[in-house]
């Protein structure tokens, strides 16, 4: 069947199923564990969903790459066949929606307060209304964490990472900076990622704690250094044409629960990263190791010029916005 055709054949069995009073089921589909930031707020909105809905709306959340990994999750939200992702905003990238690497760039946002200032202002609405001609909806921000590096050697300087093989999503910025300190860049899915470090397949990756624990890559990762060099986080999106097709009631309530499921999610984000590292510690099979400022200040320097590599790909303006936003500086670096 053609892609046009299945659009149609989707959008007419979801008006007579509401018509005769059938419940809408929502497939929400993500790569990360349950115990997540990510996971546990997408169950939040399914139970939140049913709640207000009365029941007319099911949410199902299918977690750690169930239902599809990173790449194939974004084409089976186009072609309908999964309702609701939450995406990393590294992976708008590839969908040709560059402006969403901005938030890639290393040491860009000091903290989450400076992160808001992007997501829940201008910047942010503009870049979900870039999603529109895809046939997507951005609904709602949901905050992660920031990223630290990890590998089997101790990392203190960034020639540590030199000549080593990173993990990192898809994305030309992340690239560039695994290049900035002299490693050698991997993309590769998520789900993929437990057994490439196992293996040897890749030495090292960049992760929130939460994922780098609840991935159990302690297990595999002798040395953890809280760098907090990039953030992580996510858009919720769904497939457009299904969000239009809803009754406007039933759209409405499902914004209510996703406007409290932010709520939530944005609350628990940092308490699941601590809780993820204590977890690390405890299991005592990684050693963490917080930088200095200098130590961490020397990675600040050695990943500037990311900044000005990448700048024209992904749009002076948006950098410029967020730059002024948050006071960085890579030129004063
Ligand atoms: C990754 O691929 O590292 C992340 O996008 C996973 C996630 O969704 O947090």
């Amino acid at each position: 069947m053609n892609f046009k055709l299945k659009i149609v054949l989707a959008s007419a069995l979801l008006a007579v199923g509401l018509a005769a009073g059938a419940q809408t089921v929502i497939k929400f589909s993500h790569v990360v564990a349950a115990d997540t930031p990510k996971g546990k707020a997408s169950e939040f909105f399914a139970k939140k969903a049913a709640e207000l809905t009365k029941g007319k709306v099911k949410v199902e959340v299918y977690a750690n790459s169930a239902l599809y990994k990173d790449k194939e999750e974004m084409e089976a939200l186009q072609i309908g066949s999964v309702q609701m992702l939450a995406p990393s905003l590294a992976k708008f990238g590839p969908l040709g929606v560059k402006e969403f690497e901005a938030f890639d760039f290393p040491f860009i946002f000091d903290d989450t307060a400076d992160l808001h200032k992007i997501t829940q202002g201008a910047v942010g609405a503009s870049l979900m209304a870039k999603l529109e001609p895809r046939g997507i909806k951005g609904l709602a921000f949901w905050d992660n964490g920031f990223k630290s590096f990890s590998a089997n050697t101790p990392i203190k300087t960034p020639a540590d990472l030199k000549g080593k093989k990173y993990r990192i999503q898809s994305s030309k910025v992340l690239e560039e900076q695994i290049r900035s300190v002299g490693g050698i860049p991997q993309v590769m899915a998520f789900s993929e990622v437990y057994q490439a470090l196992q293996t040897g397949v890749v030495d090292g990756t960049e992760n929130p704690i939460s994922n780098f624990y609840t991935q159990k890559m302690h297990e595999v990762q002798k040395h953890l250094t809280l760098t907090n060099h990039g953030y992580l986080g996510y858009a919720v999106i769904v497939n457009k044409k299904f969000w239009d097709g809803l009754p406007a009631d039933v759209r409405g309530q499902l914004e209510q629960a996703m406007k409290e499921a932010t709520t939530y999610a944005n609350k628990i984000a940092q308490e699941e990263n601590d809780s993820s590292l204590e977890g690390v510690k405890k299991s005592g099979k990684t050693a963490v190791y917080v930088p200095t400022k200098e130590e961490r200040m020397a990675f600040k320097k050695a990943m500037a010029s990311v900044h000005t590599k990448m700048a024209d790909r992904v749009g002076k303006e948006i950098l410029q916005t967020i730059y002024k936003e948050t006071g960085f500086d890579p030129e004063k670096l």
